[in-house]
């Protein structure tokens, strides 16, 4: 079994659930308390042992290029100030044996095409994919989720997908998943539908943004037309690749946060906010406080 060493994180969406903030900055900058979305999901894949991380940029992204850099004039600033602890701060925001390869998406012509910008690469090797607005949260005692996935992974090899139950009502705004059960956390997937009304949804499985995928998607994203809302939809290039090869669902162990969402973000500013060293006790006490 190949070892994930590499994983892509597409970063080249619109954000348009989230104007105007997202005018001049990618969503994926937005931070939970004090960390960029981007970053959990870094330090999820690192958690992971993966050590190449690939961004599939767009336009307004270079902060992201910016946050993963060394920053010179601020380092040096903190060094003279004596600010020890900041600078260890901004100069371990990524670990030094981890690469970061930037690839530009030329368009937003939807998360298939993101993911088929990283084949050059990528190559025939498995990887993960992460998209950093769904925030997950292992629960207590669990790995990242994508440590979780790669350790089913290197058990049962092919391609996994993290899902989590969603209520009926909410199929539309899922990747929805049909399967059959195959071990502890694990479906067989049958089949996989971009976005269902809930009426035809074949079940309440929905696709959380995380992924461990066979190098041979590409060649079916190549052949891919556009699916639902106009996009190159990655769903609809596993659903044909899970014809031919095996592909699994699993129950990640982790609270997702849709942080693409304003909801879902502020339930995870609240949710992070209250487990943070700093600020968990005080804001637990306002919190009460305006009940
Ligand atoms: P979303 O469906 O959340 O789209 O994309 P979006 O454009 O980012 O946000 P809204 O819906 O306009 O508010 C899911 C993931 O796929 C990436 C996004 O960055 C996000 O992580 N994506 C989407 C791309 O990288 N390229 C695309 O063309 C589309």
């Amino acid at each position: 079994m190949r070892k994930i060493t590499k994983a892509v994180f597409p970063v080249a969406g619109l954000g348009s659930r989230f104007l105007p903030a997202t005018k001049a900055q990618p969503k994926e900058m937005l931070p939970i308390v004090d960390k960029p979305l981007i970053q959990y999901a870094v330090e999820e894949a690192v958690e992971a042992g993966i050590t190449e991380m690939v961004f599939i940029t767009g336009r307004n992204k270079r902060a992201i290029e910016d946050h993963f850099d060394k920053a010179y004039e601020l380092e040096s600033e903190l060094e003279a100030a004596g600010k020890e602890a900041l600078l260890d701060l901004v100069r371990n925001v990524i670990p030094k044996n981890i690469n970061c390869i930037y690839i530009r998406q030329p368009a937003a012509l939807g998360l298939g095409h993101a993911v088929l910008c990283a084949r050059p690469v990528i190559g025939d090797d498995p990887f993960a994919v992460l998209l950093a607005d769904d925030l997950m949260d292992a629960d207590i005692g669990q790995a990242s989720v994508m440590a979780q996935m790669t350790k089913a992974y290197e058990q049962e090899g092919g391609s996994i997908i993290a899902v989590q139950d969603v209520p009926r009502e909410f199929t539309r705004q899922y990747g929805i998943v049909s399967g059959s059960p195959y071990q502890d956390r694990l479906e067989k997937v049958h089949g996989i539908i971009e976005k269902p009304m809930p009426d035809v949804a074949p079940s309440t499985l929905a696709v959380v943004g995380r992924y461990i995928l066979s190098g041979r998607i590409f060649s079916y994203l190549e052949k891919l037309g556009k699916g639902s809302g106009g996009e190159i939809q990655l769903t609809d290039g596993i659903a044909a690749m899970l014809k031919d090869f095996p592909v699994y669902a699993y129950r990640a162990a982790a609270t997702r946060y849709d942080c693409g969402s304003k909801l879902g973000y502020l339930k995870a500013s609240v949710a992070l906010g209250l487990k943070h060293k700093e600020t968990g006790e005080e804001f637990a006490e306002y919190l009460k406080s305006i009940r």
